[in-house]
């Protein structure tokens, strides 16, 4: 090392052992690897040497050049890691702070109402059933007494598959399904998507039914009356609820069940369209026909069957009008349920 590396060098050292920051280590590069320091006027003044001295300085400015940054670099390392250390002794994070809360989703509101209908019929000891919702022609229309070209028919617009099967439309594939497979007596329910090729404010092409179907010896149209009187109080509170006549091909006789409007207490308002009431379910006798498409022997066992839609449902709990709202998938329609 030339007399003025050497000097320069022992002055660094110097300074560099009292060092005591990140920060000194800084100053020290600028001090003497910055364009003011020695460094720098040193190779400025190569110059100024006789020409067959130049190359030789040269090569002895630069090795300074590179011990200075590895010593400097080394500082900043070792003092940049013990304030690191010293930092995370000191900074620890306040536990009593409020944590951040992630977003939590919700159940669909027909999620709801569906689990809702199944717990109280589940409480009432049904249990719980499930079909295919791509079903044959077989068990969505013929064993449940609606021949080929019968016009019951035309009640249900239906999506034909290429294969021959149907979408159901509707749960009531799911009776036929259970009594082909298990004997009297029993309460059951399902719940399930069927489709309709059907779309505007109140239809949807693919919607949600809650089936059920109870049979056994000396069934009377009272147990039906009595358990879903029982089920409406349990789903809209305490309310007066009509039964009208009205026809299904499966069952004989058939009834539609209305329950006062949850909303204007049977006033009349925009829910119940001003008639005070709404209409639930469904439901009716099992036709006879229908247990001999499963082999039940209707001398024996009568029984009752019910059904109706979760999304009207959902519609009337929660006051919405457009059924499409349901199947939008905004986030900021559906958080309000
Ligand atoms: N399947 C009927 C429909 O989709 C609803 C229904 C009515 C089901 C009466 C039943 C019943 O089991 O007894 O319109």
């Amino acid at each position: 090392m030339s007399d003025q590396s050497e000097i320069l060098w022992n002055q660094f050292e110097e300074e560099r052992r009292q060092a005591a920051s990140s920060k000194d280590a800084e100053a020290l590069r600028v001090k003497y690897l910055g364009k003011k320091g020695p460094v720098s006027a040193l190779l400025k003044n190569l110059g100024a040497l006789p020409p067959d001295q130049r190359k030789a300085a040269g090569e002895a400015i630069n090795r300074l050049k590179a011990r200075l940054e590895e010593s400097v670099e080394a500082l900043m390392q070792e003092w940049s890691g013990r304030e690191e250390e010293a930092k995370l002794k000191t900074d620890l994070p306040d536990p009593s702070l409020p944590g951040t809360a992630l977003p939590l989703g919700t159940l669909h509101p027909v999620t709801q109402i569906g689990l809702e209908v199944a717990a109280i019929f589940v409480s009432m000891g049904f249990f719980l059933a499930e079909g295919p919702e791509a079903e044959d022609e077989y068990y969505n229309f013929e064993a449940l007494n609606v021949p080929k070209h019968h016009p019951a028919r035309d009640m249900q617009d239906t999506f034909y598959l290429e294969n021959g099967q149907v979408l159901r439309t509707q749960t009531s594939p799911v009776q036929i399904r259970t009594m082909e497979t298990i004997k009297p007596p029993f309460k059951m329910v399902a719940l399930g998507k069927v489709y309709r090729r059907d779309s505007d404010i109140t239809h949807s092409p693919m919607f949600s039914q809650m089936e059920g179907l109870v049979v056994g010896e000396n069934v009377t149209m009272a147990d039906l009356k009595g358990t879903l009187a029982a089920f409406a109080e349990k789903m809209f509170g305490k309310r007066l609820t009509r039964f009208r006549a009205s026809y299904f091909p499966f069952t004989e006789p058939s009834a539609e069940m209305d329950v006062q409007c949850i909303f204007c207490e049977g006033k009349g308002c925009r829910v119940c369209k001003n008639t005070g009431w709404m209409e639930i379910l469904g439901c009716g006798m099992v036709n006879p026909r229908v247990f001999e498409a499963v082999k039940y022997d209707p001398e024996k066992y009568t029984g009752f069957a019910f059904g109706m839609g979760i999304e009207r449902m959902a519609m009337q709990r929660f006051g919405i009008h457009d059924i499409r709202l349901l199947f939008n998938s905004d986030v900021r329609f559906l958080r309000q349920f």
